[in-house]
């Protein structure tokens, strides 16, 4: 028995009990936004004066403020707007170095062509595990005080067996939505030998990352992988036991989403230029995902990577109008999208997709989860995990209306306050 464990003596300093033991109620909601569109409360759930109470991690209970039952502890959230912590469903945290100077260059007029992977890959390859592990963590808690509770986390800058093993090794420690990009770019020692390195990434690659992922990905895109590469490494994957994602029509058209739906991927990420085809087949899947019930291939738009290449967004109203599902995520990485702001993507969405604060809410919570098959998340309801944020102002029109501004006052991860008591 080690001495923490050991039984209480009189005598024996008093320990604080751990923050999360017993139950906590936050009330005093004026704006409650669940995603629970069972109820009344519009697309987005949103209840008034209401209050939470959280167990053992999970939402126990919803109500009105005046029926709330008694707790251990309590969060007054003096009227301000609370939700669903948001669900980032798309980043790339395990890197070394940064590109600040081709994010210069870009906007003196140079074009992104994601050539500059190959630079983050040289940097990753040169750092230690600890190294990668403090940037996953900074980056990691930076999106948490932006609200982020939920971040999928992928590998693509390792692409030898080794780096990409660590790599998800070290996101594994952060997360439970760890993704295989082995399939990022071929990198410069195959860049002669495509097809080889194709089989390095369904072989030995690809056994030495499954035991710490749950998804696999592939960048479908010119200047990466063809669609008959990113067909037969994404089943590979599925063969593995992986969930399926792919990079899909980021820098122009191509095969990309048609292929995820085809694999009935959860979700294609960037679908910045479609064709109508495309988002037939997007919307072909359905607006829902619901647990047990898997066809909705999810359609991720980055709007962090547009801003920062300086590219067209992508049409989410076209998406939304057609009838598909759409999550917002951040694409943090170093190359283009140096962000883990959700909130920064909800504002751009808004202003730049045309989508309404309501929807980019939805996408940023429920959306992420829906890309990540999951219904613990993205939504509070009676058993969904207890993560939500405390806005510092009385709806969550503000995300978009206040841009850039600190407007994350809590975080309850878990139900356990992560910024102040
Ligand atoms: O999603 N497009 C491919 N991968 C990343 C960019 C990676 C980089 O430029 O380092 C993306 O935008
Ligand atoms: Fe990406």
């Amino acid at each position: 028995m080690s001495p923490g464990d050991r039984p209480v003596r009189p005598g024996d300093p008093v320990r604080p009990a751990p923050r999360n033991s017993g139950s906590l109620l936050v009330d005093n909601i004026g704006e409650l936004v669940t995603n629970d569109t069972g109820g009344e409360g519009g697309p987005l759930g949103i209840r008034r004066d209401a209050a939470v109470l959280v167990e053992d991690g999970q939402v126990a209970w919803i109500g009105p403020a005046r029926y709330a039952p008694a707790a251990d502890r309590r969060i007054d959230a003096e009227g301000a707007a609370v939700l669903p912590g948001f669900v980032d469903s798309h980043a790339h945290l395990v890197f070394a170095g940064d590109r600040a100077a081709e994010f210069a260059a870009r906007m003196a007029g140079e074009p992104y062509t994601g050539g500059g992977i190959r630079t983050t890959v040289g940097a990753t390859r040169a750092a230690s595990d600890d190294q990668l592990r403090d940037t996953v963590r900074r980056l990691r808690d930076e999106a948490m005080r932006q609200g982020t509770t939920t971040i999928e986390i992928k590998s693509g800058y390792g692409l030898t067996v080794a780096d990409e093993a660590r790599s998800l090794r070290v996101a594994a420690e952060f997360t439970e939505d760890t993704t295989f990009l082995g399939a990022h770019v071929v990198p410069a020692e195959y860049a002669d030998r495509p097809d080889e390195y194709v089989g390095l990434v369904c072989g030995p690659m690809l056994a030495a990352a499954a035991p710490y992922a749950r998804w696999i990905d592939v960048f479908c895109e010119r200047g990466a992988f063809d669609v008959d590469h990113a067909r037969a490494i994404l089943a590979c994957g599925q063969a593995a036991g992986l969930g399926v994602r792919v990079h899909a029509n980021q820098l122009g058209p191509g095969p990309g989403v048609q292929l995820g739906v085809e694999l009935g991927a959860a979700s294609v990420d960037h679908c910045t230029h479609l064709t109508d085809a495309d988002v037939d087949a997007l919307a072909s899947t359905g607006t829902t995902w619901v647990s047990g019930f898997e066809p909705t291939t999810v359609a991720t738009l980055l709007p962090g990577a547009e801003f920062s290449t300086r590219s067209p967004y992508p049409d989410a109203r076209r998406l939304l109008d057609a009838g598909a599902a759409v999550a917002l995520a951040t694409d943090c990485n170093p190359g283009s999208s140096y962000t883990s702001s959700m909130p920064f993507c909800v504002a751009l969405a808004v202003r730049e997709m045309r989508m309404t604060p309501a929807e980019a809410v939805w996408a940023a919570t429920a959306g992420g989860a829906a890309a990540l098959r999951r219904d613990d998340v993205g939504r509070l309801a009676r058993g969904a995990r207890a993560d939500l944020m405390i806005l510092d102002a009385p709806s969550h029109l503000h995300l978009a209306y206040r841009p850039g501004v600190p407007l994350i006052r809590q975080v309850l991860h878990n139900g356990v306050p992560q910024c102040r008591p």
